[in-house]
């Protein structure tokens, strides 16, 4: 039996307080700061980066950590969420610009990001095409674009594994859990959605087998 079903801005703002108190923690912030790790070599100093579903902060303000000089811009369509980043922007005095829209259809001109990224994001939307095709517009050409989703492969009591508080465990169960009502990829499923609009794609593990890190770049530089 389905309980949750994607694409309901509702269930955001139901769980941001929730969402934000169980991230808001050192081994989920370092797990969101290596999304750097994957980001193009060649990046301007004041790199532009747009962090999809950026839900309570926690993602953004952890890749400002790596990169303090960049211009991160946070995307979410929750405003409870977006509430809490808020908080969670003024107790660091973390700068990201917050705005509010829906991932498939972005207020921002073409070539305007040199990273898109999305941390267990695009698992929850309905119009995947439709976000992937967004991604690539306000991507400038050989910009790079980082998803990490859930992973349908990987053993179901791999979070018990995993190092960190019990906190971390509890968001990695929690996971797992909703992405099974919801939706989780196979490795060549996310190679495939990310192909439709990226070059040099690549997909790897991560959380032990929980997560696929999906990688590509936008044509034409
Ligand atoms: C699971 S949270 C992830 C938050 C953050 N990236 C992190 O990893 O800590 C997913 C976020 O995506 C947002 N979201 C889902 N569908 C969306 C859409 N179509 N457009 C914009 N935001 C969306 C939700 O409101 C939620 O805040």
């Amino acid at each position: 039996m389905r309980i949750f079903k994607n694409g309901e801005r509702w269930m955001f703002d139901a769980a941001a307080e929730f969402y934000g108190w169980m991230t808001w923690q050192e081994v989920w912030r370092a797990h969101c700061r290596s999304l750097v790790d994957y980001f193009p070599g060649s990046l301007p100093a004041r790199a532009r980066v747009l962090d999809l579903g950026i839900g309570p902060g926690v993602s953004g303000i952890s890749i400002l950590d790596r990169l303090p000089e960049a211009e991160v811009v946070g995307v979410d369509y929750s405003p409870r969420m977006l509430a809490v980043a808020r908080g969670f922007l003024e107790r660091t005095g973390a700068r990201v610009e917050l705005v509010e829209a829906d991932a498939a259809a972005l207020p921002f001109p073409d070539a305007s990001f040199d990273v898109v990224v999305g941390h267990s994001f695009l698992y929850l939307v309905p119009d995947q095409a439709g976000v992937m095709r967004e991604a690539a517009r306000v991507l400038r050409p050989g910009g790079g674009c980082v998803f990490l989703e859930p992973h349908e492969g990987g053993s179901h009591r791999a979070w018990m594994g995993l190092a960190g508080p019990k906190r971390f465990k509890l968001s990695m169960a929690l996971w797992r859990l909703v992405s099974g009502r919801i939706r989780r990829f196979e490795a060549r499923e996310l190679r495939g959605l990310l192909e439709r609009e990226l070059a040099e794609v690549r997909v790897e593990e991560t959380l032990g087998g929980l997560g696929l890190v999906g990688v590509g770049r936008r044509r034409g530089e």
